[in-house]
């Protein structure tokens, strides 16, 4: 048995020097050091042998299944180093793209729209969405049962809180603050009962405001002409059309010339030609009454504009729903 032994280990030795995969050590492992290999067969025969021979033929087993052991792992480990080492230097495999977002489309709109008020001079303020009927109508020169207050569906929390259905409530938070001069600008996410092609129930708007001593209309048409003219074409055509607002005399929206049709007449511009990108106007001195300011001494101009109504037109997509989906082929666009 002695003989047969090492042999047995001499015939392993040498079938594993040209073993050079991983699947062929572990057959290797299996056919000597498995539970039905060559080496345990025989340690199992052990019980056969006379007293005498047991000891020195066991040691010489118990050796043998060490060394064998042994050499099975040093392979095991030059097999896994070398497989590292050549991923590691396998310099024709194509590169592995990192998977990388990118800014909502809306968020990107937001950004770019507050980035050229601030080259104006203006800071960047945000308010919570969650408002009190106080700021978001009652200061705003929309008391509990003006008329008014239905030009803008409402949704309520409580009697006196709702989601706010504006950015404006921030020009009262703002002045309550600060005295004048103020310019700020206030991007935030407002909330109004509507749902269709143009509409979402939530959606983005910056609102606007300056107070100075004589600010007055042309400034407010200069403005928002040289935000125009910087956020889409420098020959953008823009139009001032008298509107209504509670909280500004006088009032104007501001329609730009349609950029899917270029003026033409189109389904996205209901074939007007012009698209409202905001409302805007005066501040009404009785705004400034309630915030405490002299509407003698100062005066100003306040703008609120929808930022989905201005991404639309920038990338020209004609329903607005679509940036709410959350499809990533279309976010993947931008
Ligand atoms: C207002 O919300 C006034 N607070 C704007 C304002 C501010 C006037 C300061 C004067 C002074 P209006 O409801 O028209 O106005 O909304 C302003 C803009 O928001 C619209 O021009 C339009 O671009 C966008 N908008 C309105 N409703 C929706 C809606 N449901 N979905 C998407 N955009 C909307
Ligand atoms: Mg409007």
């Amino acid at each position: 048995m002695k003989d047969e032994l090492l042999e047995l280990k001499t015939r392993a030795l040498e079938e594993l020097k040209s073993v050079t995969e991983n699947p062929q050590l572990e057959e290797w492992r299996k056919r000597y050091l498995g539970r039905r290999g060559h080496l345990t067969l025989l340690l199992k025969r052990l019980p056969e042998l006379s007293k005498g021979e047991r000891p020195p033929i066991g040691k010489l087993a118990n050796e043998a299944k060490e060394e064998l052991s042994r050499e099975f792992q040093s392979k095991l480990d030059s097999l896994s180093a070398r497989e590292e080492d050549e991923s590691f230097l396998d310099v024709t495999l194509p590169g592995r793209r990192t998977p990388r977002g990118h800014w909502h489309p809306i968020t990107q709109t937001t950004e770019q729209i507050c980035a050229i008020f601030s080259r104006l001079g203006f800071a960047v303020v945000e308010g919570p969405e969650v408002e009190l009927d106080y700021y978001n109508f009652e200061a705003l020169n929309m008391p509990k049962d003006h008329p008014a207050r239905d030009m803008q569906d409402t949704f309520y929390i409580s009697d006196n809180v709702v989601l706010r259905t504006h950015t404006s409530p921030m020009q009262i938070r703002v002045m309550e603050k600060q005295l004048p001069p103020v310019s700020i600008v206030a991007p935030g996410k407002v909330y109004r009962p509507d749902s269709d092609i143009s509409h979402t129930p939530m959606f983005h708007q910056v609102e606007g405001l300056l107070v100075d001593k004589g600010v007055s209309f042309g400034d407010l048409k200069g403005t928002l002409t040289t935000f125009v003219h910087q956020m889409f074409d420098p020959d953008t055509k823009l139009r001032f059309r008298p509107g209504f607002f509670p909280f500004t005399e006088p009032s104007a929206e501001v329609d730009i010339q349609c950029v899917i049709c270029k003026g033409e007449g189109c389904r996205t511009c209901s074939y007007t030609g012009w698209l409202e990108i905001l409302g805007s106007g005066m501040v009404d001195p009785e705004v400034f009454k309630i915030v405490g300011y002299d509407p003698e001494d100062i005066s100003g101009f306040a703008f609120g504009m929808g930022v989905e109504r201005i991404a639309m037109l920038k990338s020209g997509v004609d329903d607005i729903r679509l940036f709410f989906e959350n499809d990533i082929r279309f976010l993947r666009q931008f």
